[in-house]
């Protein structure tokens, strides 16, 4: 009897074994079929629900004192906010203890890194350095996985021409072709070779689509737009970042000629999981399936619910309609079952792929965490990171770099001592951790200069508001110094999500006081740190030398010292226009000419422009300067005419013509001239980035090829037309130093 016992119960063990081994080596598809076999109706709605944890929020809150419950019975599938390798354990372990033991997924927005804090994302994107925005990337996602993270909401690839929206610093910029090769770079860092190794985050390109492009710049305001420009313009950085490899999309809070983006069955089913063959899943926006009860959309969650999973919104984010309605709907027929497989499909494939099925743990480790989280590395990353993305706006009469033995420099300004400020807007909440990790301007400076140097301070005024008091002290410093350096700007809170501004110009009285210190006559040096294009005329005709900071993350002080002081040559260049007054928004390179261009500011009647104001912005897009000068001579191309399936080489020489060695960034635009619908009067289709010593030369190549040449053409297919075009090699998309014009038969 007892022998009997022993090999029943040995027979069980070693055919269950058989099956989880079988089963774990089965391939991910059958595994997931299997999987879903035994799941209920109810337990796959759970999949598709995502909840916020208490920790932290990043969107209206609804508290839900049974959460705890909820993911024991399997009726959540993902959560986010949710941080440190303890507390992404605690929740795991919850969901270990559900029938099916479906583990979570954790979802977080790491932006622009995780502890160590890079500068903000349209700060990187002016360093037109896509290697070391992979590694900006790479670094957030070895921090944030080794907190227990899976997934990060980011790439933001939205092409953003209205600096009013706070969430251009979220972005790229204005141009597509960049912002694609931006978002290439980005997932290529999150995700790495294989998202499900430690290290590695899912990617997640959002907002699904033209958020950027909300009337006025308000957040979440409405779009329309002809189906052309969605396509040319808008929807190609997110085919970019679909075609390399990113495992998730993010619908967006607005509307598209009245069709919200998170029902919207043309930009999810035809375009994105039809045309595009999109494995991943796509996630709503924080709360954005029921916020389509507010649109006018829908009169009740099941409604929202019914209109957004028929749509191809497969995860919603914290607005609970689908765990409050799904079930009925199926129920009555108004939802498929095959829909609700195809989601919940979708989703268990991406976390069979991160392992978590394998071992729910394993981004759970906190020694890990420690380790990766202190790496010294990463600082240094920052750094470098910093120092590219701080443009050089202005420098009459070579007043920067600032020579590091001067006897008095003054620095002046509200955010001068600030630290936290130079994380910017969406950094992340990090357990346990103090701001002692980031470097304020102060602090950098004083650790750059020689001990013979005096440094003083004075805070001037406040960021906004209209109290003058402190300029007689900052006056009076600057009148003692050799050299005087001027923080001004924004705080991080006014550019961001929610953060839209109908004034761009400079906060407060800050203008003001630089001139008050002008008048002193000493060279004042100002640094603007900011989230976005700010509006300053006075501060760009009358400062001699201007340093756009951005927001620089936790190196900042570091980074802006060593532009200053020339330990780093500044080599970035805009990525979005900057306009001359808030009337000229919105203002981007790649407009088309119309019917009556102007030549110049005096054209009477061939003015597509403004009578009060220069047609020209006040820094366009590509523009930035450097300690050293460059020209550009010899442009050469192999074939000034060719057909389409063959190319042109193009090639010329950039010289180094400064005193310092430095870097470029070499831009090639083309012009269709004439088509079958108009096209832009410029378009950037590829750039170098070099690095040359002083004195030193280089040959820079590029290819042109009918996807350079390709566009939406009147009959909507996608392709080049026979036809000139110029090929315009420019320091930046103004600044055109050679041009050739070349004929595709
Ligand atoms: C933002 C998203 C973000 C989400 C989760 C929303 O308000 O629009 O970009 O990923 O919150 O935090």
């Amino acid at each position: 009897m007892k022998n009997n016992i022993l090999r029943v119960v040995l027979v069980t063990l070693v055919s269950s074994c058989t099956i989880t081994l079988f089963a774990q080596q089965a391939p991910i598809p059958q595994r997931v079929e299997t999987l879903m076999q035994q799941m209920t109706l109810q337990e796959k709605i759970g999949q598709l629900n995502q909840y916020n944890d208490d920790w932290e929020a990043t969107g209206p809150v609804t508290l839900d004192p049974n959460k705890a419950e909820k993911v024991k019975s399997g009726k959540v599938g993902s959560l986010l906010n949710c941080n440190s390798a303890a507390r992404t354990r605690h929740w795991q372990e919850l969901a270990m203890q559900s029938r099916l033991k479906i583990p979570l997924i954790f979802g977080q927005d790491v932006i622009h890194g995780y502890k160590t804090t890079f500068p903000i994302p349209l700060a990187e994107a002016c360093s037109w350095d896509l290697e070391a925005i992979t590694r900006s990337a790479r670094i957030a996602a070895a921090e944030a996985s080794a907190a227990g993270i899976h997934w990060t909401f980011a790439p933001m690839v939205d092409i953003a021409r209205d600096p009013r929206w706070g969430r251009v610093m979220e972005g790229a910029g204005e141009d597509t072709w960049l912002g694609s090769r931006i978002a290439e770079a980005q997932v290529k860092g999150f995700q790495g070779d294989h998202p499900g190794t430690p290290g590695s985050l899912i990617a997640c390109a959002k907002h699904y689509a033209a958020y950027g492009a909300a009337v006025g710049g308000r957040d979440y305001n409405s779009v329309d737009m002809s189906e052309r420009q969605l396509r040319e313009v808008y929807l190609p950085p997110f085919k970019a970042a679909l075609d390399a490899g990113v495992g998730t999309f993010m619908t967006s809070f607005n509307d598209i000629g009245g069709f919200p983006s998170t029902a919207n069955p043309f930009l999810l089913r035809t375009i994105l999981k039809g045309e595009w063959a999109f494995r991943g899943f796509v996630v709503s926006d924080w709360g954005s399936v029921g916020e389509m009860i507010n649109h006018g959309f829908a009169a009740n969650p099941a409604e929202a619910a019914m209109k957004a999973i028929n749509a191809g919104c497969d995860m919603d984010m914290e607005s609970r309609c689908y765990i409050s309605s799904l079930d009925s709907l199926v129920k009555a027929g108004k939802v498929s079952m095959d829909v609700i497989d195809d989601a919940v499909r979708r989703i268990l494939t991406l976390k069979f792929e991160l392992g978590l099925f394998d071992d729910p743990y394993k981004w759970c480790d906190t020694e890990r965490e420690k380790k990766e989280i202190g790496d010294p590395a990463h600082a240094e990353a920052a750094r470098d990171m910093a120092r590219k993305s701080i443009v050089l706006l202005k420098n009459d009469n070579h007043v920067l770099p600032l020579s590091k033995n001067l006897k008095t420099i003054a620095v002046i300004g509200p955010l001068v001592k600030l630290v936290k400020e130079n994380k910017g807007f969406w950094d992340v909440n990090v357990p346990g951790t103090d701001s002692s990790f980031i470097v304020s301007q102060w602090e950098g400076i004083k650790s750059k200069v020689g001990s013979q140097t005096r440094l003083l301070y004075a805070k001037g005024c406040d960021i906004g508001g209209n109290r003058r008091d402190g300029f007689a002290e900052a006056v009076k410093i600057a009148r003692e110094a050799d050299a005087v350096i001027l923080s001004i700007g924004e705080r991080r809170d006014m550019t961001g999500e929610a953060k839209s501004r109908s004034d761009i110009t400079i906060p407060g009285v800050q203008e003001e006081l630089l001139k008050a210190l002008l008048e002193t006559g000493k060279p004042v040096v100002v640094l603007i740190n900011t989230g976005r294009p700010l509006v300053f005329p006075f501060t760009s005709e009358k400062a001699p030398a201007i340093l756009y900071t951005w927001w620089l993350g936790s190196e900042a002080g570091n980074a802006i010292a060593d532009v200053i002081f020339g330990d780093y040559n500044p080599s970035a260049k805009l990525t979005m226009t900057f306009p001359r007054s808030i009337g000229q928004i919105p203002i981007y390179y790649n407009h088309f000419n119309t019917g009556r261009p102007a030549q110049n500011d005096s054209d009477r009647f061939y003015r597509s422009a403004y009578i009060d104001l220069s047609l020209y912005p006040q820094y366009e897009f590509g523009y930035g300067l450097s300690y050293t000068s460059f020209t550009y001579s010899n442009l050469q191309i192999d074939k000034k005419s060719f057909k389409e399936g063959e190319s042109a080489g193009v090639s010329f020489v950039v010289t180094n013509t400064g005193s310092v060695d430095g870097e470029e960034i070499a831009q090639l635009y083309i012009r269709d001239l004439v088509g079958s619908v108009v096209r832009p009067v410029a378009e950037l289709k590829d750039f170098k980035k070099i690095f040359l010593k002083k004195g030193e030369s280089a040959t820079v190549h590029f290819v042109i090829d009918a996807e350079k040449l390709s566009f939406y053409r009147a009959d909507m297919t996608y392709g080049p037309e026979p036809g000139e075009f110029d090929i315009m090699i420019g320091a930046s998309s103004r600044d055109v130093r050679l041009r050739e014009r070349v004929v595709m038969e």
